[in-house]
């Protein structure tokens, strides 16, 4: 995108108290950007927000206060990670989704629209793709998610191709697998955990009996479930680079991946390695609905954005999320606010 003269681009950064959006806002301000950081607080925490970012208590639900955001700050783009992301959830109160992931996101961009804000980067997942016929996925596999929550990202990113065609935005879908990993001020905390890795590591430190391991008989070398772990550092990283190109890649879809699967199995033993602990894990049936293996095809974020993961190893994402464990046992829970 074009530069103003001389003068930092001002980034709406929505979801910015959350786990990835906190972490993309740390990672802007880092590379000379101004943050304008929204949230709701349903979720994140006020002490991820980075305290060079403006905050804003805002619900994507209300118009008015998304309006009196883009009427008191001039927004350049938008990042847009606000969202409920709870498959579990999704299943049994699907409305809450739609109304998030769907309406609240419109309303994002119909203010956009009004202030004349082009340029957005949307936080897609893999979960679009539902069950994979072809491993590693490349992002023209055929779409049929699983879960309301993969249909309501789904949805939006057929939403964001209309308002391309009648007000000329510009945007770019990043379709994430496994975040994970944590900088050095911030990491992953959500009330109700689900991710393996920080569940793992709740094991590790004793917050937890055990992890379960749902299913030892997929057709995986040991017959646990396959994912593709992306450190939430490269992932912000992605949106850099989409956000300078998105003349150049406006309307395009990429994954955010990187091209390695490891079993559930394997994550236990890397974990294991980097904490020095035994970790309990207790073996049970599938889940419905959880495909055996997720790796992305990278092949397209590195041939059209020059993207190239700087901490791929699992053993740097795990540690990194160790690392910020062990210097907040508790999560944000009685934190005061990170430094930026
Ligand atoms: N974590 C992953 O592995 C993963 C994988 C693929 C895609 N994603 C996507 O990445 C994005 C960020 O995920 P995350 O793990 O950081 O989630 P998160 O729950 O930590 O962050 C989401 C944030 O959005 C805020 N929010 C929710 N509803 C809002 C509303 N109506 N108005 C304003 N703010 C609202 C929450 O308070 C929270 O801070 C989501 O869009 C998610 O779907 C995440």
């Amino acid at each position: 995108m074009n530069r103003r003269e001389q003068s930092p681009l001002n980034i709406l950064v929505t979801g910015a108290a959350g786990y990835i959006g906190s972490i993309c806002a740390e990672v802007l301000l880092s590379r000379g950007m101004n943050v304008i950081a929204l949230d709701s607080l349903l979720e994140g925490h006020t002490a991820a927000v980075p305290p060079s970012a403006v905050f804003c208590n805002v619900d994507l639900g209300n118009r008015q206060q998304i309006e009196g955001v883009f009427k008191q700050h001039k927004i350049d783009a938008v990042m847009h990670f606000a969202a409920e992301a709870l498959v579990a959830k999704s299943v049994k109160e699907p409305s809450i989704f739609y109304a998030t992931n769907v309406a609240c996101g419109v309303n994002l961009l119909d203010a956009m629209t009004r202030h004349g804000v082009r340029h957005f980067i949307f936080s897609s997942t893999a979960a679009t793709y539902g069950e994979p016929k072809t491993v590693p996925i490349p992002e023209d596999h055929p779409k049929a998610p699983i879960n309301p929550y993969g249909k309501s990202k789904l949805v939006f990113e057929g939403i964001l191709a209309d308002y391309k065609a009648y007000t000329g935005l510009q945007y770019a879908i990043l379709r994430y697998f496994n975040a994970a990993g944590a900088s050095k001020e911030r990491g992953e905390h959500h009330r109700v955990e689900t991710h393996l890795i920080p569940r793992v590591l709740d094991a590790a430190a004793g917050d937890l009996p055990h992890v379960d391991v749902f299913g030892t008989d997929y057709p995986t070398p040991d017959g646990t479930c396959v994912r593709d772990y992306i450190h939430v550092l490269d992932i912000a990283d992605s949106h850099v680079r989409a956000l300078m190109e998105i003349d150049r890649v406006s309307g395009e879809a990429f994954n955010v991946g990187n091209s390695r699967g490891y079993s559930i199995l394997e994550v236990i033993d890397v974990a294991e390695r980097v904490t020095g602990r035994k970790i309990p894990r207790k073996l049970g049936q599938r889940r419905p609905g959880d495909p055996a293996v997720l790796v992305a095809s990278k092949e397209k974020l590195k041939r059209v954005l020059g993207w190239e993961a700087s901490h791929s190893s699992l053993e740097e994402i795990i540690q990194s999320a160790w690392g910020w464990k062990q210097k907040h046992p508790r999560g944000y829970e009685n934190d005061a606010r990170a430094s930026a």
